[in-house]
């Protein structure tokens, strides 16, 4: 679709040392700077990262991310981190409601939207993650599930602009395993479909919905050329930049 331009996500998680992480982020903008490319990238270092990450980044066009922010602008919340923090360290966006921080830290739709309306006050796009876990998997819940998590975590002032939907089936992150191309795209147009019954078909239409869940070089093709299917969120293989520069180029 020629509306939804590519995206192309990494999250480093909780991975990423001051030298191996300025290494990698030189790679990408070095490429990136030889020649422009019709997808657009976004890295999304820890938060010890961001400064020396964005250093490395500016000039390049490639986004910088954080992957977690507070639901408010300032406050006593020893650890945690705003979205005003994050755009004053030059970020452009933030993942929010990641599966990990689902299990990790028992975040809940609600929390994960307020969070992605924290994220839009400060200027920020909002990377939404929802996903079923392989037990709702087995019991024929998957779309129930994302329904749900469609209807609870997006802000109702979300837009295509400011928020991007990531789909990540739990049992498929780093494991290895991915769901069948079909499926993908089942789901895929399902989300697009609760997007569009919460915020209208227009919205929905722009809206760009990433898969993450093991994707690499050698899958990254046929995901990607789904018709629903607008970039990717990328865990292990945006750690080595040959492979997820590779998947950037195989859109
Ligand atoms: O947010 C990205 C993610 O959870 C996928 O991780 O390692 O399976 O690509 P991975």
């Amino acid at each position: 679709n020629a509306e939804r331009r590519i995206l192309i996500a990494g999250n480093w998680k909780m991975n990423g040392l001051g030298a191996d992480g300025g290494e990698l982020a030189g790679a990408l903008a070095a490429r990136m700077k030889a020649a422009p490319q019709p997808f657009e990238m976004l890295v999304c270092p820890p938060f010890t990262l961001l400064s020396r990450v964005g250093e490395t980044l500016s000039g390049s066009a490639i986004l910088l991310g954080g992957q977690d922010c507070h639901a408010q602008v300032s406050g006593a919340h020893t650890g945690d981190i705003s979205a005003a923090m994050l755009k004053d360290a030059g970020c452009a966006a933030v993942i929010v409601g990641h599966s990990e921080r689902r299990t990790d830290h028992g975040e809940s739709d609600a929390q994960v939207k307020a969070k992605a309306e924290a994220a839009h006050g400060a200027g920020l796009m909002a990377v939404i993650c929802i996903g079923e876990t392989e037990q709702e998997r087995d019991r024929g819940q998957t779309l129930d599930v994302n329904a749900r998590q469609v209807a609870g975590s997006l802000p109702d002032g979300a837009t295509a602009a400011n928020t991007v939907v990531a789909y990540e089936p739990v049992w498929a992150i780093g494991t290895g395993r991915t769901p069948s191309a079909d499926e993908v795209q089942e789901v895929h147009a399902f989300i697009r479909a609760e997007i569009a019954k919460k915020l209208g078909a227009d919205i929905a239409g722009g809206m760009r919905i990433l898969y993450g869940g093991s994707m690499k070089p050698g899958n990254a093709r046929e995901l990607l050329g789904l018709a629903d299917v607008d970039g990717g969120l990328i865990g292990g293989a945006s750690l080595k930049s040959e492979d997820f520069w590779a998947i950037g180029e195989s859109c």
